[in-house]
């Protein structure tokens, strides 16, 4: 069997899998896991079950109440996978080439005001931070950026294609995904770290059948 009739029968067999379990397929025979969510959104595999994702332009305040419009909740972000959509969903959107998105992230509340907890609720270890929905698992997707901690109750991430040089004296530089806790309820910075938007996550309607 030639090779491209062998991809082309993986493809065709994993599509049929898709199938089965009522997804559609998407590129290369991957399913799409949007079934159930509302248009626009994208559904992802979490361990628990599937979520929605999107993103959102706007300042971070506007942030919980936006994605509550939606009944949905502030975002996590489990894998690479979302990672990618969540950049890339907030970069169509926008005309700048990079930002901070609000992510639902929060400090464990031993970790709000103490700072004598210092070696404890670090963003490095691990424990300091918990996603809000619920869903997100494990502590894969934090990344914080050197400017963290700064004992703020939340944490926006660095989204861009590229890494960026950031010229106002401390930043340094910011790989995407990079996430900081620096005052998210007022940051409000400009050039590439303005504030841009905020991830919405939702439980996808398995059972609608519209
Ligand atoms: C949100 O939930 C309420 C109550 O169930 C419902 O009436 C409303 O249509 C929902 N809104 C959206 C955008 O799903
Ligand atoms: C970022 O990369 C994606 C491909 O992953 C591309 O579609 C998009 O145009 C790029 N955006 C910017 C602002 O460079
Ligand atoms: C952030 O910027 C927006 C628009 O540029 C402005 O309306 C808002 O007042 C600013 N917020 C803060 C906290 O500086």
């Amino acid at each position: 069997m030639s090779k491209n009739l062998y991809t082309l029968c993986a493809i065709l067999a994993a599509c049929i899998r898709c199938a089965v379990r009522g997804d559609t397929c998407g590129p290369r025979g991957r399913c799409d896991l949007s079934r159930g969510c509302p248009d626009g959104w994208k559904g992802f595999q979490r361990p628990y079950g599937r979520m929605c994702l999107k993103t959102f332009t706007g300042l971070v305040r506007a942030g919980a109440t936006g994605c509550s419009n939606y009944n949905a909740t502030l975002g996590s972000m489990q894998n690479d996978d979302e990672k990618r959509f969540v950049i890339d969903d907030i970069l169509s959107q926008v005309t700048v080439s990079s930002g901070l998105v609000w992510l639902g992230i929060n400090r464990q509340p031993m970790c709000y005001t103490s700072t004598s907890n210092a070696d404890l609720c670090a963003p490095s270890a691990r424990d300091a931070f918990y996603w809000t929905d619920g869903s997100a698992r494990g502590w894969d997707m934090f990344d914080w950026h050197d400017s963290a901690p700064q004992l703020n109750n939340c944490a926006m991430m660095f989204v861009s294609n590229t890494s960026v040089q950031v010229d106002d004296g401390t930043s340094g530089v910011w790989y995407p995904g990079q996430m900081t806790d620096k005052g998210c309820d007022t940051i409000n910075a400009s050039g590439a770290l303005k504030t841009i938007g905020y991830v919405c996550a939702k439980i996808p309607n398995l059972y609608s059948r519209t």
